[in-house]
C-alpha cells in the first residue's frame, strides 16, 4: 500500500457512506444487510483513518432528508446507531477517540440521545483524534439555524451589529471549533455533494470511489489520500505564488 508523506496526509477527511443498498441488492440481500455491514466498515474505518495519520475523520451517518426513506429503514438505522453506540464506547475509551456530532441530534430518538451524549462526555478530554458523526445533518438546514442564531446574538449584544466576518459567523455552524475538511471522499460511484458541509467543503479536495460503503476498506483510504497528495491546493492563489522559481 503506497502512502502519501506526511506533510500531505489531510488532516480531515469527511466521507458519504453511500452504496450500502446497492451493496444489498447485488446479494439479493434486504437494504437493512447493507447498513449492517456498513457500521463494520465504520469501525474499521475509524481505526485506519487514525493509522493513516487523520486527525479528524467526519462520517455522514444520517441526512436531514433521510427521514423520507421508508419507515422500517429509518427505525433500523436509529437502533443501529443505538447498538454501536453501546457496543462502542469501550473501545472510544481505550483507542482514545473523541466523539463529536453535527447536526440536529435533539430530533433523534430519546435512546440515540442518550447513548450520544454519555459518549462524547466520557470522551470529551481526549485530543489526538476526533470521529465526528453527521447525525441529522443538512448543510442549508445548518447555515438557515447559524443564521438565526447569530441573528439573536446580535439583537442581545453578545455579537457587534453591522459586521460581516466568516470566523464570526462561522462560530454559529455546528461544526464550531472543528478545522474544515481537506478532503471529501463519496463512494459507490455517486458524484454530488447530497448538502454535506457545503461551506466547510469550500476548499476540499473531492475524491469519488465506485467501492460501495460496506466493501471499502483502509486501502481503499490509502488510495484516496494518496490521490489528495497528488493534487495541488491553490485557495485561489496561483501554483507560482505557492511555489515561486528559484531564482
Ligand atoms: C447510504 O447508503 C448510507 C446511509 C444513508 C446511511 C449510512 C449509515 C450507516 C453506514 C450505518 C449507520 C451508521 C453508524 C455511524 C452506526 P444507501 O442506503 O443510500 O445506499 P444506496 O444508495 O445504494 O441505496
Amino acid at each position: 500500500m503506497s502512502l502519501p508523506s506526511p506533510d500531505k496526509v489531510p488532516s480531515h477527511a469527511a466521507i458519504i457512506m453511500d452504496g450500502n443498498g446497492r451493496w444489498a441488492r447485488q446479494r439479493g440481500l434486504p437494504r437493512i444487510e447493507g447498513h449492517r455491514r456498513g457500521v463494520e466498515t465504520v469501525r474499521k474505518i475509524t481505526e485506519a483513518g487514525r493509522e493513516l495519520g487523520l486527525r479528524t475523520l467526519t462520517l455522514y451517518a444520517f441526512s436531514v432528508e433521510n427521514w423520507k426513506r421508508p419507515p422500517e429503514e429509518v427505525s433500523a438505522l436509529m437502533g443501529l446507531l443505538e447498538f454501536y453506540l453501546q457496543k462502542e464506547l469501550q473501545t472510544f475509551v481505550k483507542n482514545r477517540i473523541r466523539l463529536r456530532t453535527i447536526g440536529r441530534t435533539g430530533e433523534l430518538p430519546p435512546g440515540v440521545q442518550k447513548h450520544l451524549n454519555h459518549t462524547i462526555e466520557a470522551t470529551a478530554g481526549f485530543t489526538d483524534y476526533t470521529l465526528v458523526l453527521a447525525l441529522n445533518y443538512g448543510a442549508r438546514t445548518e447555515v438557515a439555524d447559524a443564521a438565526r442564531d447569530y441573528a439573536a446574538a446580535v439583537a442581545a449584544g453578545r455579537e457587534p451589529a453591522g459586521e460581516s466576518s466568516w470566523a464570526a459567523f462561522s462560530r454559529y455552524l455546528s461544526t464550531a471549533g472543528l478545522p474544515d475538511p481537506d478532503l471529501i471522499i463519496r463512494t459507490s460511484g455517486e458524484s454530488r455533494l447530497s448538502n454535506f458541509l457545503m461551506l466547510q467543503g469550500a476548499y476540499a479536495e473531492f475524491v469519488f470511489t465506485p467501492v460501495h460503503w460496506p466493501d471499502f476498506t483502509k486501502a481503499d483510504l490509502a488510495a484516496a489520500f494518496a490521490e489528495y497528495a497528488r493534487r495541488e491546493r491553490r485557495y485561489g492563489l496561483t501554483s507560482e505564488q505557492l511555489a515561486p522559481p528559484a531564482k
